[in-house]
């Protein structure tokens, strides 16, 4: 996820493009660029945050009241100067920023390439200018309107674009398809950004493009169209929200717009990787691997907290779909035991930062002793994403709250894109059964969107009941096992109270004797395969007067009629069971904390990274 803005008017183009990229850093902050049109094409950019970009700007002297900027979430090629946007067309007179991700960019650039255009950086966008340049130098008939039109033809993937040409240097031209864009009207100037927040100090009225429209804009007019060329008139919006509450898109807490975000980060984490179709799943980044996974004698996955959870459940998925033995370690305490691995091993490590000390040590441990070893990040160019053999990034966009809970989902949905793929290839999938699986994980956005519209009130409703409660239970089986643990973990970390993660079975071994009319008891009853057994489970805390709070499949009424509260979530395969269970765990930690008044976004003594010990 990036940040776009644009600028026409009479003010200092690079002092309102740069204060509005520091409007939108939440989402992405690896590197930042402007291009400002003043008789010449002036572009400054670079890896680093904002303030670079700031200074660079200063130091240079570069003037003039037309621009666009954009600040970086790394999807394609690792955060450096040259893969920074604004990028330019080979001539130098077109610049493009964008926020997205071209699927079919690889067969253009190939194609463009092949006309014999160079390219100077590993984006995907690159691709959009040169091709912008290739169509409107290639006919004298082709306006440069048609040539962005037509261009977009031809893109398949998510782009919201902000496109200056040195040709018309009183123009913006904008367009959007799945990444958000809008236009702030003011008087005798225009501007342009990914969210309001950058606008909002300047203008409250705005407009938003819809997937499939284009804009053309100068500082006293803009012409709304759809890339077919059709003329549209769009409402103009009043914004009637605060800067500080647009940076978290209207939410009080980052936290609460990441869990919100689920539905958008799962597809986006989906996006281009299955075809439900043919039954097959592209995973690009491991794509030169799947010989050495295939032939593994073992997985070992290491990771710390939230990530080691999300590897548990990958456990689950490997050793189901794809009859791989996999062992899943603390990273911690894998890297000082004098682990047994080797040649012929996969070491398989997961972080949504990519910085996670315990976790890099563990990879550099593995890869010492001979084993591949691959990641499995969320932030492009960190330094565990680097040192892997390869890799799957998860897509999820900058996680902001230290609480981590849509990087947990879009991990375990790459975990699940990776075990099914490598089932397909050791033959223990077969294509009807692939294309039944594939079918059901593209469901999985909108389930996730129906738990929180639909669980949203009930769980604020329980969290007030259970504010207060000094200790929580969290049961699960199977493959809820670890959301049971990734459940009791988001409750500790960010409501302080002290919560415990069990095996269901396992309870009986020891934590029952926990368990009174004191007790909140969470069991997550969506398994398919271990349901009687849950449901023996809630009987046993049920006769010990233990408060069941439930997360169940909708029709499970042996449960609901257990439970003293219970929340039912659409029914999936148990394997993808975990992206639909853990949604109302987040929901209730979260809800508790805000009642106790914890700071939910950055809790105490917990940093968004451990790069120490
Ligand atoms: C999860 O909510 C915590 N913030 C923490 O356990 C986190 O998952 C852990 O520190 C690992 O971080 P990583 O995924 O960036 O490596």
């Amino acid at each position: 996820m990036c940040g776009i803005v644009g600028y026409v008017g009479t003010r200092d183009a690079g002092d309102v493009l740069v204060k509005g990229l520091k409007r939108l850093e939440y989402r992405g902050y690896d590197s930042a660029g402007v291009a400002i049109l003043n008789g010449e094409m002036s572009v400054q950019k670079g890896k680093g945050k904002v303030i670079n970009l700031e200074k660079s700007l200063a130091a240079n002297e570069i003037k003039g009241h037309i621009g666009i900027g954009h600040t970086r979430w790394a999807t394609h090629g690792e955060p450096n100067d040259v893969n920074s946007h604004p990028h330019l067309s080979e001539s130098g007179r077109i610049a493009v920023v964008h926020n997205g991700i071209i699927e079919n960019y690889n067969s253009l650039k190939r194609k463009l390439t092949e006309n014999g255009r160079t390219f100077h950086s590993q984006t995907d966008t690159e691709i959009i200018a040169q091709l912008i340049e290739e169509i409107y130098t290639g006919s004298d008939k082709i306006t440069f309107e048609q040539a962005i039109q037509l261009t977009l033809k031809q893109i398949v993937g998510t782009y919201g674009l902000a496109i200056v040409n040195l040709d018309t240097p009183d123009k913006i031209y904008i367009a959007r398809k799945g990444s958000p864009l809008l236009l702030g009207i003011g008087e005798n100037e225009m501007f342009i950004a990914s969210d309001a927040s950058p606008i909002v100090e300047y203008t409250n009225k705005v407009v938003y493009l819809d997937d499939g429209e284009m804009a053309v804009v100068d500082a006293n007019s803009y012409e709304v169209k759809t890339i077919d060329d059709v003329a549209l008139t769009k409402e103009v919006h009043e914004l009637a929200i605060s800067l500080d509450a647009i940076e978290k898109a209207g939410y009080p807490h980052f936290m609460l717009k990441e869990i919100f975000e689920q539905p958008r980060s799962i597809a986006d984490c989906l996006r281009g990787r299955i075809n439900e179709k043919n039954g097959t799943i592209q995973l690009g980044g491991i794509a030169e691997v799947m010989d050495d996974l295939v032939n593994a004698k073992r997985i070992v996955i290491a990771a710390c907290g939230t990530s080691w959870h999300s590897g548990l459940v990958g456990e689950y998925l490997f050793e189901h779909l794809a009859k791989t033995p996999v062992e899943v370690e603390y990273a911690s305490e894998f890297r000082y035991r004098d682990p047994l691995i080797g040649e012929g091993d996969v070491m398989l490590v997961i972080s949504q930062s990519g910085e996670t000390a315990d976790t890099l040590a563990a990879l550099r441990e593995a890869k010492a002793r001979g084993a591949m070893v691959l990641g499995i990040c969320n932030v492009v160019g960190s330094t565990i994403s680097r040192e892997t053999d390869a890799g799957v990034f998860t897509h999820a966009g900058p996680e902001i709250g230290v609480a981590s809970t849509k990087a947990f989902t879009a991990q375990v949905v790459v975990l699940t894109m990776m075990a099914l793929k490598l089932g397909i290839e050791k033959g223990h999938i077969n294509k009807k059964q692939a294309k039944e699986y594939i079918r059901e994980l593209a469901a999985i956005p909108d389930k996730v969107d129906q738990i929180l519209k639909g669980c949203d009130d009930v769980t604020q409703d329980m969290a007030k009941l259970f504010t207060y409660a000094p200790n929580f239970l969290y049961l699960g089986r199977s493959y809820n096992f670890p959301v049971a643990l990734e459940g009791a973990l988001k409750l500790k970390e960010i409501s302080y109270i002290h919560a415990e993660g069990y095996p269901a079975a396992e309870m009986k071994h020891g934590p029952i004797a926990l368990i009174d009319e004191m007790m909140p008891v969470v069991v997550i009853a969506a398994t398919d395969h271990t349901n009687d057994k849950m449901v023996s489970n809630i009987e046993e805390v049920k006769a010990r007067k233990g408060r069941i709070i439930s997360i169940m499949n909708s029709e499970n009424s042996e449960v609901k009629d257990l439970s003293e509260f219970s929340i039912s979530i659409p029914s999936t395969k148990d394997c993808f069971s975990p992206l639909l269970t853990v949604i109302p765990l987040q929901l209730l930690s979260y809800y508790i904390a805000v009642n106790r008044g914890c700071n939910v976004d950055q809790p105490r003594n917990l940093a968004k990274s451990v790069t120490v010990e």
